[in-house]
């Protein structure tokens, strides 16, 4: 049983985006039923890289957040997992999620990531050495391997499921896909079908009724044995509506609160060093929700510090008011979604 139900909505890892300070900015909006961390390197966290206790700082929930590894080889796997379980409860996330679907060139020039669809035996391994030393939740979050094919992608995953993880996502992208196209989530609901572990569904989600439309997903209606899809898994969509997951949905959103909240976040809980980029990096999904989103993008890249970004958000919203709120609403002074 996993501890959040059928139905769920999923924070997608993101590198330089679900941070410490952006997971509590979705927290503090009513956040999602699971969290995943930006991924890092068993490797780099074994040998004591500077910045990895951050990436794995699964705060502000941590009994609702996997953390996500990129590994080389599964002995480094099981020794990390290892050393997180040996964790104080309070620096424990309650998961380990295991990346086979990032196609950065670096990441998969390393045999991480995607790589590890070219090598299902690799692949396989890596679940089971995760297994042998996590006590926790164990997923897997992949995309179509572009040799394997969907059916080859599919079977992959019969074999990861059995060799010990709790739920499986796939973005419904071929691996040498990058962004373009749209997502599949038909490969999702195929995957369910043939798996006995739940199966969360990511790809190009980016509004509640989008995840409704994927959950009720049940493409051949000839068949009624119920395979339904655990839940769905949503990235930039929460970079540029970071209230996505709220339940009952927000109803008054005020983009200039959320966005100065952010930069207080980063401020208090980010090295020096990440403050401002993983403002930019937000900043450039959220800003499309402004009229002049272009604008607003090229002034927050300029901006020197974060007290320079402020004073940009508030003399734009000062300009274009607006822009400010977002109400679901009849009211007929009010912008809508
Ligand atoms: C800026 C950025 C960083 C990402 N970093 C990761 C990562 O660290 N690990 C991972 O498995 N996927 C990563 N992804 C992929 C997302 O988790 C997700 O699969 C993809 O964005 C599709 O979902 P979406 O359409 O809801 O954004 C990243 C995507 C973006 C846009």
């Amino acid at each position: 049983m996993l501890p959040f139900p059928p139905g769920s909505m999923v924070l997608a890892p993101m590198v330089a985006i679900t941070n410490r300070a952006f997971r509590t900015l979705l927290h503090e909006l009513g956040g999602p039923d699971w969290y995943c961390t930006e991924m890092a390197s068993a490797e780099a966290f074994l040998s004591g890289g500077r910045h990895e206790s951050i990436y794995l700082d699964p705060s502000p929930v941590p009994e609702r957040t996997s953390v996500q590894f990129t590994a080389r080889s599964p002995e480094a796997l099981a020794q990390a997992c290892e050393r997180l379980a040996a964790l104080p409860p309070e620096k424990r996330p309650a998961g380990v999620d295991i990346n086979m679907g990032c196609a950065a060139p670096h990441i998969r020039g390393e045999g991480r990531g995607s790589a590890l669809l070219d090598d299902p035996e690799r692949a396989i391994a890596m679940v089971g050495a995760a297994r042998g030393s996590w006590p926790g939740l164990l997923s897997c979050k992949l995309r179509i391997g572009a040799r394997l094919g969907e059916e080859g992608t599919i079977r992959l995953a019969r074999s990861l499921a059995d060799a010990g993880l709790d739920f499986i996502t796939l973005h419904a992208r071929f691996s040498t896909q990058k962004f373009r196209g749209t997502s599949d989530h038909t490969v999702c609901w195929r995957l369910a079908e043939a798996v006995d572990i739940p199966v969360i569904a990511n790809g190009d989600i980016a509004s509640l009724e989008d995840a409704n439309r994927v959950l009720g997903l049940q493409p051949d209606p000839s068949l009624q044995n119920g395979v339904r899809l655990h839940g769905v898994m949503i990235g930039r969509g929460a970079a540029r509506k970071p209230w996505i997951f709220a339940r009952p949905p927000m109803t008054d959103i005020d983009l200039l609160a959320i966005a100065l909240r952010y930069t207080e976040l980063a401020e208090h809980l980010l090295p020096i060093e990440w403050q401002l980029s993983s403002c930019r990096r937000i900043f450039h999904y959220y800003a499309e929700n402004l009229s002049f989103a272009h604008h607003v993008r090229t002034s927050i890249n300029r901006a020197r510090t974060m007290q320079e970004l402020r004073l940009f958000l508030m003399q734009y919203f000062r300009e274009v008011p607006q822009d400010r709120h977002i109400v679901r609403d009849t009211s007929e002074s009010a912008r809508h979604e």
